[in-house]
């Protein structure tokens, strides 16, 4: 019996102690934790939902659907480039693995097609910030310049130019996780991690070299990139992703570092 006890009070001090340090790294770690959120104006690009609505997911839904022609021109206060065209100056794919192991630079990219996306699907969780859109582009056109090394289905490749793409029927989900931030006291939501995947129905390539020209071995290289176009965006996906996944978090980031939370997302 006492020892029963003693053990009982021990526990009691020792979830007292935990207790009270979570506490203090609470107050610790958000000195601002306390809330200080004015009625902010509603920007007229956002329709917001509410924590409590039991159709979330719909509303979320409506709230890009309502945001996409701004997000076609840009959204100037939140430093929103257009996403029609949408110009990415620089992405890398690194792949040091399997049967296409490259290095590759793109530079000054622009897309033109993503402005046409449509929302097929949203689960969005505000508890725990977990957010997945699934989302298709009927066609996406890409340029740019690029820059490769590396072996490509055991081809030594080396080569650097201009490259077009024309991506058809594309599938992608985005799965970001959200972690709240207090600044002055006002909550944002930022990206914490997000994951891209997609599908690609239809895929088109042609790649200028400036060294090989349009010549046979030019020729030769845009025949085999397109004959082995599936397998070849197959082994690079994992790097795309992370490269696309990337870019997109630097960019949402921004705007959402300048968009309160409570803004789009009522609490009640
Ligand atoms: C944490 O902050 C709250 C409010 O600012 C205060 O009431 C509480 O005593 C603090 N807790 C600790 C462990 O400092
Ligand atoms: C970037 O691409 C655009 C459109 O394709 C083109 O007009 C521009 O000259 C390019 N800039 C550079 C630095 O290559
Ligand atoms: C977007 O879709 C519309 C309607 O289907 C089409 O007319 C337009 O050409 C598309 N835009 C792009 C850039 O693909």
């Amino acid at each position: 019996m006492t020892r029963a006890r003693v053990a009982f009070v021990l526990l009691l001090g020792f979830c007292s102690v935990v207790l009270m340090s979570c506490e203090e790294e609470q107050n610790a770690t958000q000195p601002s934790s306390v809330l200080n959120e004015p009625d902010f104006a509603t920007p007229e690009y956002i329709v917001p939902c509410s924590r409590k609505d039991p159709k979330i997911d719909s509303c979320f839904q409506n709230t890009l659907i309502h945001l996409r022609p701004y997000l076609v021109k840009g959204i100037p206060e939140l430093e929103l480039p257009p996403i029609e065209p949408l110009v990415i100056p620089e992405m890398k794919i690194e792949n040091g693995q399997g049967p296409v192991r490259v290095r590759a630079i793109f530079t000054n990219i622009t897309a033109i097609g993503p402005g046409n996306f449509s929302i097929s699907k949203i689960r969005i969780n505000m508890a725990s910030y977990r957010i997945d859109i699934h989302i298709s582009f009927p066609k996406i056109e890409l340029q740019g310049n690029y820059d490769i090394n590396g072996n490509i289905l055991l081809f030594p490749i080396q080569s650097h130019g201009q490259f077009w793409a024309l991506l058809g029927d594309v599938a992608a989900i985005a799965r970001v996780q959200g972690v709240e931030e207090v600044k002055d006291g006002v909550r944002y939501l930022t990206i914490g991690k997000l994951l891209i995947d997609f599908k690609l129905g239809r895929i088109r390539f042609r790649v200028t070299d400036h060294l090989n020209g349009d010549n046979v071995i030019g020729q030769a290289m845009n025949q085999f990139l397109n004959q082995n176009a599936h397998e070849i965006v197959e082994e690079l996906k994992p790097a795309a992703s992370a490269s696309i996944g990337k870019h997109f978090k630097d960019f949402l980031n921004i705007a959402f570092s300048k968009i309160p939370l409570k803004v789009w997302m009522h609490d009640t």
